[in-house]
């Protein structure tokens, strides 16, 4: 998507995709990473996840990326933070307590910024993208993230027919197709959630599926 849709849809404060509780497969699934306690970890097309928080209450060193500067300035406002902040490579870098959170476009982001990183949690940053971006995005996380890294990847599937994302439709093909060359696919979880959606089903949804898997690097 033009970086201006999202800073658009931020400053409209139009973020239904925010959700205002940790997220449940997060919480479930997590602990199968089995990630050194206190290791960083890579949270891609972050916004202001409250999922960044539970990551930070594990132990963990959150490192976000996200376009919006609105995203990053509420998620610290909201936390009672006040970042530091400096630039490199073209971003602004925001961090305070265990967040590290690079305003500017992922595709952009320099190796250095998840050189470190232990882990990988992606809940719609692969879906926000449009199909034709999804194979730059997994060609970028495979690039920046250290091949020990595994990825807890949270996805989205329905009738792509029925309504035009974001989020886009992402079935367990797609993953396979954009992963299954460098990583193994576990499949952890799939769940019907359109009940919990009512906006998606007020736009035509008749089914909407979650699925979290789990990449390993082979
Ligand atoms: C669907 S939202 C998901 C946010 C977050 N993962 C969550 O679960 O709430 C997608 C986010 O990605 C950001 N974004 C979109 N394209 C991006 C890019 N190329 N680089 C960095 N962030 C991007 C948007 O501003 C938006 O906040």
């Amino acid at each position: 998507m033009d970086p201006t849709f999202w800073r658009e849809r931020w400053r409209n404060q139009e973020i239904g995709f925010h959700q205002p509780d940790f997220h449940a497969l997060l919480q479930e699934h997590w602990p199968r990473l089995a990630l050194p306690q206190g290791s960083p970890v890579f949270v891609p097309l972050c916004g202001k996840s409250l999922d960044m928080v539970w990551l930070a209450q594990q132990g963990h060193r959150v490192i976000g990326a996200e376009l919006s500067e609105l995203a990053v300035d509420s998620f610290f406002s909201e936390r009672g933070l006040a970042p530091a902040m400096r630039q490199a490579g073209g971003f602004t870098i925001k961090s305070a307590g265990p967040y590290e959170l690079w305003c500017g476009d992922v595709f952009e982001m320099p190796r250095e910024a998840a050189g470190d990183v232990a882990g990988v949690y992606d809940r719609a940053a692969l879906i926000a993208l449009p199909p034709p971006l999804q194979g730059r995005y997994a060609t970028k996380l495979k690039e920046i993230v250290p091949a020990a890294a595994p990825i807890l990847l949270v996805t989205l599937d329905y009738d792509q027919s029925q309504m035009s994302g974001p989020p886009f439709a992402t079935p367990r093909r797609q993953v396979h197709d954009l992963f299954a060359d460098d990583y193994a696919c576990t499949e952890l979880a799939s769940r019907q959630v359109l009940e919990g959606h009512p906006h998606f089903k007020q736009r035509g949804l008749t089914a909407l599926e979650e699925c979290a898997f789990l990449l390993r690097r082979k």
